[in-house]
C-alpha cells in the first residue's frame, strides 16, 4: 500500500486530518524499559529498530504514533527503593528523566513517553481486568513461593541463585541455567540464596490469583499462525513449546509488600508486573489521546488501525500469548504484527563487563556520535529473529566507508564549488542516474516495511557507488580551475547534490539529523518519500559544515574503558533481565581489580592523573560481618595521621574477618565518600583477582607504617 506524499509544508494537524484512502493509521510500540536501569547499546537495537521504522512509515505519509513508557513496578524497583533510601516514585521520575534524555540523545522520537506507575495505566488495568472476571477466566489458588525471611518479601525467579539442579553449577538464577540450558522452577535449586540478602530462602504459601489462558488455545493457535502476525520461526517455537499442550494458568498476582497497583477486588494483592506493563502501551496511548484531542478507541478498538509491537526474544510468550489474549477477551484490537529481534553481541561475545563491552547509552553519547550506531545497527538489522553483533572494528570500518566515504563524500567534494551560485535552475542531463534511483524507491520501500534494513543499506550505497563514479568521472575539482567551464562545474555538483539529496531522503528514517542538515544544506527540506523522485533547482545552497566525520578509532577504546571503570566501580545491585539486557554478575565493589588477566590493560594515563590517586598504608583495626550482605566486609582502618576510616569492601567470600585484624593494606585515601545501603564507605582497598573467592589483598612489606604515601 502506498501513501500520498504530504506537501512540505503539511504539518501535524495536517497528517492527522488527512483521509487519503491509502494512508494507514499505525500504533508502533517497542518494549518499555525497566526504570530499575539505564538505557544501553543492548537495549538500543530494538529502539531504533522501531524508531526507524515509525520514521519511515511517517514519511510515506501515514499517520503513526510511537508510543513508549517506563515499566516502573516490580520487587526490584521496590528492593531499590529501599536500598538507595528513596521512595520508588523518586526512584522511577529519576530513571524517566534519564531514560528519555538517553532516547532523545539518540534521535529517538515517541510521541509520547508515559510511565505504567499512572492513573491511565490502572484506568486500562482495572478495564481489562474487568473484562477478564466477567468472563470468569479468574482463578484463586495457595501456592508455595520462596520468601526471603530478612528483605520481608516474595522472590521473583530472578532474584534467587543456587546451584542448577541438573549439572550442578554454581550461581545460577532461579529460572534457568546459564551453564546447561536447564528450565526449573527456584525451588528446584540446590542451596537457593537470595540475591537480595544472601539470605537462605523460606518456603511459604500464599493465595494468587491466575488467568485461566487456556479458554484462548484456539483463537491463540489459529493467531500465531495466521495472518503474519510472528515470524515463521516465532510461530513454530510456539506451537511446539506451548501450544502442543494446554496452556498452563497465568499468575497474574503477587502478595504484598510489592510496588505496584492493589488489585481492588483482592485487596492485599497486586498486579503483577508483566500483567500491568503491556496495558502500559494502552495508557501511554491514552495520555497521547488525552493531549491531542484524539479518540482513543480509534486506536485501540477498530481494526482499521494497525499495531506493531517490537520486543526482544525474550519477552516473546508475555507478548504473543499472554498478551493477544487479553486484548482478545477485553474486545480491544489485537496486534497486527509482534516483531521479534535477536540479542545484541559484542565482538562475538555476550556484552560483559569486565571487557567494557557492556556500555549504557550515555557512555557510548559521552564518546561517539549517535549517527554512527544509527546506520551501523540499520545495516546490521534483519527481519529475522537472529542476534546482532556489534563488531567494533566493523563498526569504524562501516561507517568510514559508508557514511563518509560514499553518502557524504558526494556533498562535501561539490556543496563549496556552488555556495555562490547555488542549484543550476534546470536539472542537467546526468545519463539517467536521478530517475534509476528514482525508481528504486519502492523497492528501498518495501525493504523497509519488511525490517530488511541490512538491505535498504546495501541498496543505498549502491546507488551511492553509481553516484560517486560519476563524481569521478565529471572532476568538479579540475573544471573548477577552468573560467570557461564554470556552468558546467555547476551543472554536476547540482547532479551530486541532487543525487546525495535524494539517498538522504532513502536514509532519512535512519540518519534524521543528518537529513534535516542535508534539507538546511540544499535550501528545500526533506519532508516526503516522494522527495526523492523530483530533482530540486535553482535552490541557495548553504556554507558546507562537516556532516559526518571519521571514527576515531581511541574514542571508540576510549570508551571500552570508560565502561570497564563504571562496570568496577558499580554498586552490586542485581539488574532484572531486560529484553536485550545481558544478566551479569557483578562482583566486588569497592574493591579495586588491577590485575583481571582478562581484562586487557587500561588506555595510558600520564603521570599527573596516576598521582591524583592518593594511596596509603593502611591497618586493618577491625573487620565485622554484615550478615545481609554477601560479599560485604566492614572495615575499619587506621592511616595513622590521617585518621580512621569506614570501608566496605567486597572480599567476604575471600577472607575470614578475623584473620585481617592487624593486617596492612593499600587503601585509596582521597575517593570520594560513597553512600551503601549499610552505610558510608570512606574509601577503597587494592585487591587482585576476578571477585568472589579469587581475590587477594595487596600488602606493603613489613616495615611500612599506617599513612605513608605509595607512590
Ligand atoms: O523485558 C523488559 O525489559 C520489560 N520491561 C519489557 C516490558 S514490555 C511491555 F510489556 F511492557
Ligand atoms: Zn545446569
Amino acid at each position: 500500500m502506498q501513501a500520498q506524499c504530504q506537501s512540505p509544508c503539511a504539518g501535524r494537524d495536517a497528517v492527522k486530518n488527512a483521509v487519503h484512502m491509502s494512508t494507514r493509521r499505525i500504533l508502533v510500540t517497542s518494549a518499555l524499559p525497566y526504570a530499575n536501569g539505564h538505557i544501553h547499546i543492548g537495549h538500543l537495537v530494538e529502539y531504533l529498530q522501531t524508531d526507524i521504522w515509525t520514521r519511515f512509515q511517517k514519511l510515506r505519509g501515514h499517520h503513526c504514533i510511537y508510543m513508549c513508557a517506563d515499566d516502573t513496578h516490580g520487587t526490584a524497583i521496590m528492593i531499590r527503593a529501599r536500598q538507595e533510601g528513596c521512595s520508588e516514585e523518586d526512584l522511577i521520575a529519576a530513571m524517566s528523566t534519564a531514560h528519555q534524555q538517553d532516547f532523545a540523545d539518540f534521535h529517538i522520537a515517541f510521541d509520547h513517553y508515559g510511565s505504567t506507575n499512572s492513573v491511565a495505566n490502572q484506568a486500562c488495568c482495572q478495564a481489562i481486568w474487568t473484562a477478564l472476571r466477567r468472563a470468569d477466566m479468574i482463578r484463586e489458588r495457595e501456592i508455595e513461593r520462596l520468601f526471603d525471611p530478612q528483605a520481608g518479601t516474595f522472590l521473583a525467579d530472578r532474584f534467587v541463585t543456587g546451584t542448577c539442579p541438573r549439572c550442578a553449577a554454581p550461581d545460577q538464577y532461579g529460572d534457568s541455567c546459564d551453564k546447561c540450558g536447564a528450565t526449573y522452577a527456584p525451588t528446584d535449586l540446590v542451596d537457593p540464596r537470595s540475591t537480595l540478602t544472601g539470605a537462605s530462602p523460606e518456603l511459604r504459601s500464599a493465595r494468587h490469583l491466575f488467568v485461566e489462558i487456556e479458554r484462548l488455545h484456539a483463537w491463540l493457535e489459529d493467531w500465531t499462525t495466521s495472518g503474519d502476525h510472528l515470524q515463521r520461526e516465532i510461530a513454530n517455537y510456539l506451537s511446539g513449546h506451548f501450544l502442543h499442550e494446554p496452556l498452563r494458568d497465568w499468575d497474574v498476582s503477587r502478595p504484598a509488600p510489592y510496588f505496584g497497583f492493589e488489585i481492588p477486588d483482592a485487596p492485599g494483592n497486586y498486579w503483577y508486573v508483566w500483567f500491568d506493563a503491556p496495558i502500559g502501551y494502552m495508557a501511554a496511548t491514552q495520555e497521547w489521546c488525552q493531549a491531542q484531542g484524539e479518540d482513543f478507541d480509534r486506536w485501540w478498538r477498530d481494526s482499521n488501525t494497525e499495531i506493531h509491537h517490537f520486543i526482544g526474544k525474550d519477552i516473546t510468550y508475555f507478548h504473543t500469548l499472554f498478551w493477544p489474549a487479553m486484548l482478545k477477551v477485553a474486545g480491544f484490537t489485537t496486534p497486527t504484527r509482534v516483531q521479534i529481534h535477536g540479542f545484541l553481541t559484542v565482538n562475538g561475545e555476550k556484552m560483559s563487563k569486565s571487557k567494557g563491552t557492556f556500555v549504557t547509552a550515555r557512555t557510548y553519547l559521552d564518546h561517539l556520535d549517535p549517527n554512527y550506531l544509527r546506520y551501523y545497527y540499520a545495516s546490521k538489522l534483519g527481519s529475522k529473529v537472529d542476534d546482532i553483533d556489534l563488531n567494533l572494528e566493523e563498526f569504524a570500518a562501516k561507517v568510514n566507508s559508508d557514511l563518509v566515504g560514499k553518502l557524504v563524500n558526494l556533498a562535501s567534494r561539490t556543496a563549496r564549488f556552488v555556495t555562490d551560485t547555488g542549484l543550476a535552475a534546470s536539472y542537467p542531463d546526468d545519463g539517467g542516474l536521478f530517475a534509476a534511483a528514482a525508481a528504486a524507491g519502492e523497492e528501498i520501500a518495501g525493504l523497509y516495511e519488511r525490517c530488511e534494513f541490512s538491505q535498504v543499506c546495501r541498496r543505498i550505497m549502491a546507488l551511492a557507488d553509481a553516484a560517486n563514479e560519476y563524481v569521478e568521472r565529471q572532476a568538479p575539482w579540475t573544471l573548477r580551475k577552468d573560467p570557461a567551464r564554470q556552468e558546467e562545474l555547476i551543472a554536476v555538483c547540482s547532479v551530486a547534490l541532487n543525487l546525495f539529496r535524494q539517498l538522504m531522503v532513502y536514509l532519512a528514517p535512519v540518519l534524521p539529523r543528518l537529513a534535516s542538515a542535508v534539507g538546511e544544506l540544499l535550501g528545500r527540506p526533506i519532508t516526503c518519500w516522494d522527495d526523492a523522485q523530483t530533482p530540486i533547482n535553482g535552490t541557495a545552497v548553504a556554507p558546507f559544515q562537516h556532516l559526518v566525520t571519521r571514527v576515531d578509532p581511541a574514542k571508540v577504546q576510549a570508551m571500552i574503558t570508560t565502561s570497564q571503570q563504571e562496570a568496577s566501580e558499580a554498586p552490586t545491585t542485581r539488574v532484572a533481565a531486560s529484553s536485550t539486557a545481558t544478566p551479569t554478575n557483578d562482583r566486588g565493589i569497592h574493591t579495586t581489580k588491577i590485575m583481571d588477566p582478562q581484562d586487557p590493560i587500561a588506555e595510558q594515563i600520564d603521570y599527573e592523573r596516576f598521582s591524583a590517586v592518593d594511596l596509603r598504608v593502611a591497618a586493618i583495626r577491625m573487620a565485622e560481618v554484615i550478615p545481609e550482605a554477601r560479599k560485604l566486609l566492614k572495615l575499619t582502618l587506621d592511616l595513622g595521621d590521617h585518621g580512621q576510616r569506614t570501608v566496605f569492601a567486597g572480599i567476604k567470600e575471600a577472607y575470614d574477618p578475623a584473620s585481617l585484624i592487624g593486617r596492612l593494606v593499600v587503601c585509596v585515601a582521597n575517593l570520594a565518600p560513597r553512600t551503601m545501603r549499610f552505610g558510608t564507605s570512606e574509601g577503597m582497598i587494592l585487591a587482585a583477582g576476578p571477585g568472589g573467592d579469587q581475590l587477594w589483598l595487596l600488602a606493603p612489606d613489613s616495615g611500612a607504617k599506617p599513612g605513608m604515601r605509595i607512590a
